[in-house]
């Protein structure tokens, strides 16, 4: 292939995965084995057997051991392809489907499809895709996922986005997405890491489509990005999951939070609250855990109706808590407790939990994961009780709670 130039996927693709309907025929072989008890080495014997290379088995024996992990990331899981490397890259099925109706128009191009998490979603919402990806192996397992979903208005393109021969294809879309490549474990995460560039993909496109959106870990200190943009945390189940940037015509507010699975919204001007320090003896009987999204939007303002200095507890980089007398529901706490009391060391926080008839705590501050074993254990030996409570840490302090909402449970049930 030329550098840079535009394939289509199946003429991109090497051994099995020149043929598609073979490839189906042969992961579905699999799946019925592994689906009926059959043990992985078993089946990775049968595969041999219908392939002609090695790598060819690897790819298929990966496809087939990833499918039950993509459970948790998509709900129609069962009919869906996806290898190891590209479920952990691919966009939730939840995450997908709110950007795709965000981004809802005529034609829209994802100018980094992957294994296609986000084109499904598109190709419900959108007349019609354009799909691009430069790696030929996620584009033809993103290529299998079309079929598998029965979409049909989805155009695959092998080749760099960047390219003319790229962009001449994508021609006149009306938005365009772009989730670019990261390295795994890099902990600075800027721009320049991110393939596609976002700047790169903004100049050559920005002319062409109405808006783009870009999605990028959360973690991007906003500072760092050098175009005008609306920033939009998102939160899965309480913990924040993506950061997508909307430019153009997208773009709505300057920053903005969405809670998912529930998919409800705040937005508005990012504010710095303080936070307003709360002595641990004032702490209000209730303290509601704000969702993470919310806080790194700096929409905690506009979560509690403008309240400008709230009872607010930073308790570390993730967790803030507002504290109030009086319970209050709301989708953007991830969860409610009612507040107990608080110690100042282990033995009068243990000697207080015997007197509330606890048995077994759940600690909820940052420590080295191979401590909190240890440290449950020691604490829950010396308890007596059945009750069950949440510990967090406030300054040099033990904040001790109790579970009244888990997160997102919006009726007070
Ligand atoms: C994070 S993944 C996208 C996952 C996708 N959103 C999904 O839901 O499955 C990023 C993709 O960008 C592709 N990529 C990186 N640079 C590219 C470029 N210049 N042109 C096209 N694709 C590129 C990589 O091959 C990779 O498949």
């Amino acid at each position: 292939m030329e550098e840079g130039g535009a394939q289509r996927a199946e003429d991109a693709t090497p051994g099995i995965l020149k043929d598609i309907d073979r490839m189906i025929d042969v992961v579905n072989r699999g799946w019925e084995l592994l689906s009926t008890g059959r043990r992985a080495e078993k089946v990775r014997v049968a595969i041999s057997n219908l392939v002609d290379q090695e790598n060819d088995t690897d790819l298929v024996m990966d496809v087939l051991l990833t499918r039950r992990k993509s459970k948790g990331k998509f709900t129609d899981w069962e009919r869906l392809y996806f290898t190891s490397s590209g479920l952990r890259w691919a966009t939730p099925g939840v995450a997908a489907e709110h950007c795709a109706r965000r981004m809802e128009c005529g034609r829209i191009a994802d100018l980094a499809c992957g294994q296609g998490g986000q084109i499904i979603a598109f190709s419900r919402r959108c007349s019609e895709v354009v799909a691009i990806d430069k790696d030929p192996v996620n584009l033809f397992i993103a290529h299998l996922n079309c079929i598998a979903v029965g979409a049909d208005n989805v155009d695959l393109i092998c080749g760099d986005s960047l390219s003319e021969a790229v962009s001449d294809r994508v021609g006149d879309a009306d938005h365009a997405f772009c989730d670019p490549a990261r390295p795994p474990g890099s902990e600075e995460r800027t721009l320049s890491e991110l393939l596609p560039d976002p700047r790169k993909i903004l100049e050559r496109y920005s002319d062409r489509v109405k808006g783009l959106c870009f999605e990028v870990p959360p973690y991007l200190s906003l500072d760092k990005i050098p175009f005008p943009c609306e920033a939009e945390y998102v939160s899965i189940d309480g913990r924040v999951n993506r950061l997508n940037l909307y430019t153009g015509d997208l773009a709505r507010s300057a920053s903005s939070a969405v809670v998912l699975p529930g998919g409800e919204r705040l937005s508005g001007e990012a504010r710095s609250l303080g936070p307003g320090r709360v002595d641990p003896v004032e702490v209000g009987s209730y303290l509601h855990e704000l969702d993470p999204a919310v806080v790194k939007a700096g929409l905690v303002w506009k979560a509690l109706g403008g309240k400008d200095s709230p009872d607010l507890i930073a308790l570390d980089r993730r967790r803030t808590m507002l504290s109030s007398e009086e319970d209050v529901v709301s989708p953007f706490f991830r969860g409610t407790y009612r507040y107990m009391g608080s110690a100042e060391d282990i033995s009068t926080m243990i000697e207080m939990l015997n007197e509330r008839g606890v048995g077994s705590v759940t600690l909820r501050w940052k420590m080295d994961p191979s401590d909190y074993w240890p440290v449950r254990n020691s604490i829950e030996s010396k308890l007596k009780g059945k009750g069950k409570v949440q510990i967090f840490r406030y300054e040099d302090r033990y904040l001790i709670a109790e579970k009244v909402r888990p997160i997102h449970i919006k009726d007070g049930r």
